[in-house]
């Protein structure tokens, strides 16, 4: 079993569908479901977007749709397949209905490009994440009788100028992209395939963004990027100023900006990459109550070798320095990270430096994966992929247990404190019970009482699980 397959989207996520009503109705019924990483639900809201203004009604459900389209996942053989199961069952909906357009999104149609339309004959329509403001185009293609294909990979789209279309209407939580792409190449990753060039998008538009959020009841925002430590606007990747006329903006800038929009819209980010993660990051974060004390780090392995054939650009002491400042910046910042086991060439030796890596970090949360084999990339081509599937489990399990016993005891520590939750919904369990996270993104449930979605409430907590934390509501913030 892995823990967590995919990373922050919860498991009981992939796969949702979403429904918004469009104002200048065709009558005709769009379904999406997505699969993967934020940014490919985050995608889909602007899929709805170009949708909807098309004149389309999104539906969650698929018996009424007359297009069907699925936002996938590579970045795993197991993510692949899921998706292939999927495409086979809309196969057979579609030899009831011919008039059915399916079409595939997202990095597996990147990866996989003509080749689903040509051989595997799964999908009528294709198109890469770069390549969603040809989607009508693309479907009416579709229309008339042809198959259709845009899998262009651009250096500057960020469809800035697109406003999501949110998919969990009255919602509280939103993730706004800030960067697409990226320009790493760790060697065991598909994402500069199937994402293209990094590329920042302009603030003044995640701003507007983000105020607009605020305006319609949102909270919080998540800002994404596949390392948002390299956000950068007017300059280049070697920091030179592109416009000297225009104002530049860093990461740590941006967060700033984002804080002072409201101090009632709390801000959380992702991804971090330790090798650019840099102190004035963590200083903003410090100086700002409303930028949540919480750090996804991923480390990948504890052993520089491994670091190095992954090419990931820093050594396990530069990773433990990084760790280092964020516990002196910010004192209560919670951590969580990425662990990938069986990487090529992993030996005990190796496997045992991420063991006490994990010991000395003592992450709060992980995820973690078995080293999954993708085409083209480079430890495709350099490395062989030798560590058995049964080696690479035995890793896997070991990981998740030491882990399971640190996110115990990182939710121990929280027992009689006061934290300042975030009220999100009702709890999956119960309808007497509200749900809500608390800066460090740790899962609280209490008793409703008279307490509403989007309210900041303080909750004192009593006991816990290794994933929730329970407590009793003590006031409003
Ligand atoms: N940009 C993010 C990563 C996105 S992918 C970052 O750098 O952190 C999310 C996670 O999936 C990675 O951190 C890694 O742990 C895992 N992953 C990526 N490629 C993988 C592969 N080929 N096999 C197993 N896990 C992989
Ligand atoms: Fe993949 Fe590395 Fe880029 Fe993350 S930083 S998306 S792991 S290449
Ligand atoms: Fe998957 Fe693409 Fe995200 S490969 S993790 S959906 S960037």
């Amino acid at each position: 079993m892995e823990y967590n397959q995919n990373k922050v989207i919860d498991e009981d996520r992939q796969g949702d569908a979403v429904e918004v009503q469009s104002n200048n109705t065709t009558g005709k019924k769009l379904y999406v479901e997505s699969y993967g990483c934020q940014m490919n639900f985050s995608d889909s809201e602007v899929v709805a977007s170009i949708m909807t203004n098309e004149g389309y009604s999104t539906t969650r459900n698929i018996e009424e749709a007359d297009v069907v389209l699925i936002n996938t996942c590579s970045i795993r053989d197991n993510a692949e397949q899921r998706v292939r199961n999927r495409l086979t069952e809309f196969k057979h909906r579609k030899e009831q209905n011919p008039d059915l357009v399916v079409g595939i999104l997202g990095c597996m149609a990147e990866r996989l490009k003509k080749s689903l339309l040509e051989e595997e004959k799964l999908v009528d329509l294709v198109a890469g994440p770069d390549a969603y403001r040809d989607l009508p185009n693309l479907v009416e293609e579709v229309g008339t009788g042809q198959r259709a294909v845009n899998v262009l990979l651009s250096r500057d789209e960020t469809y800035a100028d697109i406003s999501p279309v949110r998919l969990d209407q009255g919602g509280i939580s939103a993730f706004v992209t800030i960067m697409r792409g990226c320009d790493n190449m760790c060697s065991f990753c598909v994402v500069p395939f199937t994402r293209g060039r990094e590329r920042s998008r302009d603030p003044h538009t995640i701003i507007e963004e983000c105020r607009d959020l605020l305006s319609k009841g949102y909270r919080e925002v998540t800002l994404l990027g596949q390392n948002v430590d390299s956000y950068r606007w007017n300059l280049t990747s070697k920091g030179e100023v592109k416009d000297a006329n225009q104002p530049t903006t860093n990461f740590a800038q941006l967060m700033e900006m984002v804080a002072l929009v409201s101090p009632e819209l709390r801000i959380r980010f992702s991804t971090s990459h330790p090798k650019d993660m840099t102190d004035d990051v963590l200083e903003i974060m410090a100086k700002y109550e409303n930028i949540c004390p919480y750090i996804h780090l991923p480390v990948q392995s504890g052993n520089s070798a491994v670091l190095e054939r992954m090419n990931r650009g820093y050594s396990r002491e530069w990773y433990l320095d990084r760790i280092a400042s964020i516990h002196r910046l910010i004192p209560n910042c919670a951590i969580s990270t990425d662990i990938i086991t069986g990487f090529c060439g992993e030996t005990d030796e190796e496997h045992a430096e991420t063991i006490s890596l994990m010991e000395q970090v003592q992450f709060d949360f992980a995820y973690m994966f078995k080293y999954s084999e993708r085409p083209k990339t480079l430890a495709e081509r350099r490395f062989e992929d030798d560590v058995p599937e049964e080696v690479k489990a035995k890793r896997l399990n070991e990981i998740i247990e030491l882990q399971l016993k640190h996110s115990r005891l990182s939710n121990d520590k929280q027992i009689g404190k006061t934290v300042k939750v975030l009220v999100e919904g009702t709890s999956k369990r119960s309808e007497e019970h509200l749900c809500g996270r608390n800066g460090q993104n740790a899962m609280v449930v209490f008793p409703r009482e008279n307490y509403v979605k989007g309210q900041y409430v303080f909750v004192k907590i009593t006991s816990c699980t290794s994933a929730t934390l329970r407590g009793e509501a003590v006031s409003i913030c």
